[in-house]
């Protein structure tokens, strides 16, 4: 059976080496080496120090045309030349879930152009948006990057252009971890 519920374990071993983990706000994690990222098995004990668990699902705030861009550009994750990866895990307030879709949506795109931004970086960069609110999580949001290492500059001023906009004002909670293939 297939699951889109996925566990982020973060522990000695796994697929993904860390190389930095970084707390961009609120409150740290406990460090780990290593990150593997294994279909979510229910019932059974926490493996690793810490695990994270988020779902795939559809889309919330892009539109007819911008999913039209996303989907003739975007690639595939698991390319074998995309040895960098990112996990930033990232909650947002309550000022921000408060609001209605429709004012969410406008912060997100016509006054942060989060997917207008992001879609200069296709397809250089491949990403995945896990979810994770409403499930007993400490995180809202679980978002994957994999890239090659010469598009590491570009993902670094990606991540930095996203920070500035308004809709990160309503992120309380961000921890930047940097990965590589192990
Ligand atoms: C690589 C280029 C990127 C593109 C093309 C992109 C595109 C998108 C799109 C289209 C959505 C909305 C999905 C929906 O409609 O539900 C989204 C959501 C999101 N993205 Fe990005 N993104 C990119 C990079 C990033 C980066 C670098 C971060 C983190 C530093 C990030 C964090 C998020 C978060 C947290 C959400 C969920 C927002 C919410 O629902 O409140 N994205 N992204």
């Amino acid at each position: 059976m297939t699951t889109n519920t996925f566990d982020f374990v973060g522990g000695g071993h796994g697929e993904w080496k860390v190389i930095s983990m970084a707390t961009v706000s609120g409150q740290a994690m406990e460090t780990v080496t290593h990150l593997d990222i294994l279909p979510n098995l229910k019932n059974t004990l926490n493996r690793g120090i810490w695990t994270l668990t988020g779902f795939t699902s559809n889309v919330r705030y892009a539109e007819k045309a911008e999913r039209e861009k996303l989907i003739a550009v975007q690639q595939d994750l698991g390319r074998p030349s995309a040895t960098c990866a990112a996990l930033i895990p990232i909650r947002k307030s309550e000022a921000w879930w408060a609001m209605a879709q429709d004012d969410r949506r406008r912060i997100f795109e016509a006054k942060s152009h989060h997917t207008e931004t992001g879609l200069k970086y296709l397809p250089a960069i491949a990403r995945r948006l896990y979810h994770c609110r409403d499930i007993g999580q400490p995180f809202d949001f679980l978002t994957w990057f994999e890239y090659a290492p010469e598009d590491s500059d570009r993902f670094e001023e990606l991540v930095k252009s996203l920070r500035t906009t308004e809709e990160w004002k309503y992120v309380d909670r961000e921890i930047d971890i940097r990965l590589t293939k192990a």
